[in-house]
C-alpha cells in the first residue's frame, strides 16, 4: 500500500525546533534506527521531541519510513509480535503476551491510539489488519480464541472485545478457578465501524460494512452493511448502496 509522504504544510500548527528541510531528513534517520530495543525507543523519543506537537500530531512519525511507529511510553512484553510498515503505537499502549499467548499483529498503516490495551493468552492472538484504527483506551483480549479485526476497520474510543468467558457451573469454588470458556473467535471483517464504548462477546463475527451505535453488546452475528445498535444489538436498518 503505497502512502505519500507528509507535507510541509501538515506540519502547521506543530512547534517548529528547526525548519522542516533540515528536520525532515534527521526525523527519517531517526526513525530508520527506531524500534523496541533501548537503542531504538532512544531514537524514537529524539524523534519525538524533534518534530514538537502532541498526539496524533505523531503519526508523521510512522509515515516518513516505512518503520513503525512505537512510542518510548508504550509498554511491550509479547514475544510475537508483528508490526505492519508505518504502524503506529501510541503512547500508554500496553501489548502483553502471557506466557501461552499467541501472536498480536498490527497490519500497514493501522493505529492503536493511547492507552489501549492488548492482552493474549491460552492460546488466543489479536490480529489486526491494514489501515485499522483503534482509538483510546480500548480493550482487546486475544484469550482462549483470537479477536481478528480486517482491513480499514474503524474502532471508536473505550471498546471492548472478549473473545472468552469464565465458566461459573460450580458454585462450591470460586469462579476465578473455574475453567476459561469460548463460543469461538470475535471477527471484525473489513470496512465495519464500531461506535463508542462498544462490547463484543465471543463467537460474534461483525460482517463487513456494518455499523455498531454507541454503547451497544454484540453477543450474536451482525450482517454485512448492517446497523446495529442497543443491549443486546439488533439490526435496526442498512446501510444503502
Ligand atoms: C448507530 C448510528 C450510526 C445510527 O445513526 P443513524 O443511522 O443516523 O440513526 P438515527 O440517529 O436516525 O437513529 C435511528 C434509531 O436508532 C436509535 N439509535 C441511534 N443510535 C443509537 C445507539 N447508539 N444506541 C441505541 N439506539 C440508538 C435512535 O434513537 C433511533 O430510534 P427511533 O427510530 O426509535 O427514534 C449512531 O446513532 C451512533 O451510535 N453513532 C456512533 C457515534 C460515535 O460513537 N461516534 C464516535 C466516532 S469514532
Amino acid at each position: 500500500m503505497g502512502r505519500r509522504p507528509p507535507r510541509r504544510n501538515e506540519m502547521e500548527g506543530i512547534e517548529h525546533v528547526l525548519p522542516w528541510r533540515i528536520k525532515q531528513p534527521l526525523l527519517r534517520t531517526l526513525m530508520m534506527a527506531s524500534g523496541p530495543s533501548g537503542s531504538g525507543r532512544l531514537a524514537t523519543r529524539v524523534a519525538v521531541w524533534l518534530l514538537g506537537g502532541v498526539y496524533k500530531d505523531r503519526k508523521l512519525l510512522a509515515n516518513l519510513t516505512p518503520r513503525p511507529f512505537i512510542s518510548p511510553c508504550a509498554q511491550i512484553r509479547c514475544a510475537d509480535l508483528r508490526l505492519g510498515q508505518h504502524a503506529f503505537i501510541d503512547d500508554y499502549v500496553t501489548i502483553y503476551a502471557h506466557h501461552d499467548g499467541g501472536r498480536v499483529e498490527v497490519g500497514d498503516f493501522s493505529s492503536l491510539h493511547r492507552g489501549t490495551i492488548v492482552e493474549i493468552g491460552a492460546g488466543g492472538s489479536v490480529i489486526i489488519g491494514a489501515d485499522s484504527h483503534i482509538q483510546s483506551a480500548c480493550n482487546l483480549k486475544g484469550f482462549v480464541a483470537d479477536l481478528r479485526i480486517g482491513n480499514q476497520v474503524q474502532i471508536a474510543p473505550q471498546c471492548a472485545f472478549s473473545p472468552y468467558e469464565h465458566t461459573f457451573a460450580d458454585r462450591t469454588q470460586p469462579i476465578k478457578n473455574q475453567p476459561l470458556a469460548s463460543k469461538g473467535p470475535i471477527v471484525i471483517e473489513d470496512d465495519a465501524w464500531l461506535g463508542l464504548g462498544v462490547i463484543v462477546l465471543d463467537g460474534v463475527t461483525i460482517g463487513r460494512g456494518a455499523v455498531i451505535g454507541a454503547g451497544a453488546v454484540v453477543t450474536s452475528n451482525v450482517p454485512p452493511y448492517a446497523i446495529a445498535v442497543g443491549v443486546p444489538a439488533r439490526v435496526v436498518g442498512a446501510r444503502t448502496a
